[in-house]
């Protein structure tokens, strides 16, 4: 199958690689740049824990052609850690109780942050509305939109923009 080079920035850093054609910007994050922290859930668009930032604005990873992202800023979970210092959703999650399996906490941090983004201080509705499209098996979804409230009181989007 015939390949592409492609280009694009990965939490700031740039990454050159090659893709095939159709390969989607899931699978080239985790096989092809190493990113393992968007997770394989359905593959359809129909869970969320795939979810990642292109140009600030969240998409699900699955559904969306690698060679899109050319020139582009691709931001991960990977991406929101400040060295040693978890970033205040990250914060706020342990502190919530927010992730038991954990498997869709990757998608929910990333659809929180782009929430958080563009509504430094949402309503509970809101925070409900941005992460409609995530699933969670274990939680109840509550302590997850405790922690993003919470993470909005502490200025999350202004801490790192
Ligand atoms: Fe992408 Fe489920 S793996 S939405
Ligand atoms: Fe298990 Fe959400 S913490 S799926």
């Amino acid at each position: 199958m015939a390949r592409k080079p492609l280009e694009f920035h990965l939490n700031g850093a740039e990454k050159a690689v090659f893709v095939t054609e159709g390969q989607n910007l899931l699978d080239v994050l985790r096989r092809g740049v190493g990113d393992l922290t968007p997770k394989f859930g359905c593959g359809q668009g129909t869970c969320g824990t795939c979810t990642v930032l292109v140009d600030g604005e969240p998409c699900l990873s699955c559904l969306v052609l690698a060679e899109t992202v050319a020139g582009s800023q691709v931001t991960t979970v990977a991406g929101l850690a400040t060295g040693n210092s978890l970033h205040p959703l990250q914060s706020a999650f342990m502190e919530h109780f927010a992730a038991q399996c954990g498997y869709c906490t990757p998608g929910m941090l990333m659809a929180a942050k782009a929430l958080l983004d563009r509504n430094p201080g949402p309503s509970r509705e809101e925070v409900v509305e941005a992460i409609s499209g995530n699933i969670c098996r274990c939680t109840g979804y509550e302590p997850i939109i405790d922690a993003i409230l919470a993470a909005a009181r502490t200025g999350a989007a202004r801490h790192y923009g």
